[in-house]
């Protein structure tokens, strides 16, 4: 449907004032800092540098808009847990969020990113809940799978999925490094698009 190797950099906003609201739908990424938001868009568009991705935590501090195939957006949320300790910071991100998600009728679905190597933090359990308690659809993506070997990704997945209260069948399973789950997502993403 959509050429996702077609697919460029709108722009990034820092507050509600830059958020995109135009008729084209959305779906973002959120999770962690450091988890794998950007390297997961590059890896779906197939363009490494793309989204800015770094090893240092933190690295999207803006919500940046990609148009794909002029058809819809893929936006990449600030991550989340990296605000070295400072609660006016941890509000901004709140805030910033609320802005972004309430009223928005043109946001599709929301991807939750989680390390498969990590235990459910207690900020994704709040986004998760955030997302529950507000009726905006969302859906698990494990990332980094290419760390673990075939048991010890059975072993976190069931893990993850007891944490989280989700069923095994609904996650996606990804690594950006491997290119792997990259055709599951846009097929999900596409099935989120028609209606
Ligand atoms: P923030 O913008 O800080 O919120 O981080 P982010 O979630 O966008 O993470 P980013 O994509 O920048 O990736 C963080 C680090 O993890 C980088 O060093 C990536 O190379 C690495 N990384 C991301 N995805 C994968 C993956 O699937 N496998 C492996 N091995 N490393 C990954
Ligand atoms: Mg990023």
């Amino acid at each position: 449907m959509y050429n996702f190797a077609k697919t460029t950099f709108v722009k990034s906003a820092s507050d509600k004032s830059g958020f995109i609201k135009d008729d084209l739908p959305q779906v973002c990424f959120v999770g962690r800092s450091n988890v794998g938001k950007s390297s997961l868009i590059n890896m779906l568009c197939m363009q490494n540098t793309l989204a800015r991705t770094s090893n240092t935590p933190g690295r999207t501090r803006l919500v940046n808009y990609f148009k794909v195939d002029g058809g819809f957006y893929l936006v990449d949320l600030p991550g989340y847990g990296y605000q070295k300790g400072s609660k006016s910071q941890s509000d901004d991100w709140d805030n910033m969020m609320d802005d972004y998600f309430v009223d928005n009728d043109k946001l599709k679905m929301v991807f939750l990113l989680m390390d498969i190597r990590r235990d459910v933090s207690e900020l994704d359990f709040a986004m998760q809940s955030y997302l529950f308690d507000n009726d905006i659809p969302y859906k698990i993506v494990l990332t980094k799978a290419d760390k673990l070997s075939n048991n010890e990704k059975f072993v976190r997945i069931n893990e993850l999925c007891k944490q989280l209260r989700y069923n095994k069948e609904a996650l996606i399973l990804t690594s950006a490094d491997k290119k792997l789950g990259r055709q599951q997502l846009i097929d999900f993403i596409e099935s989120c698009l028609v209606d």
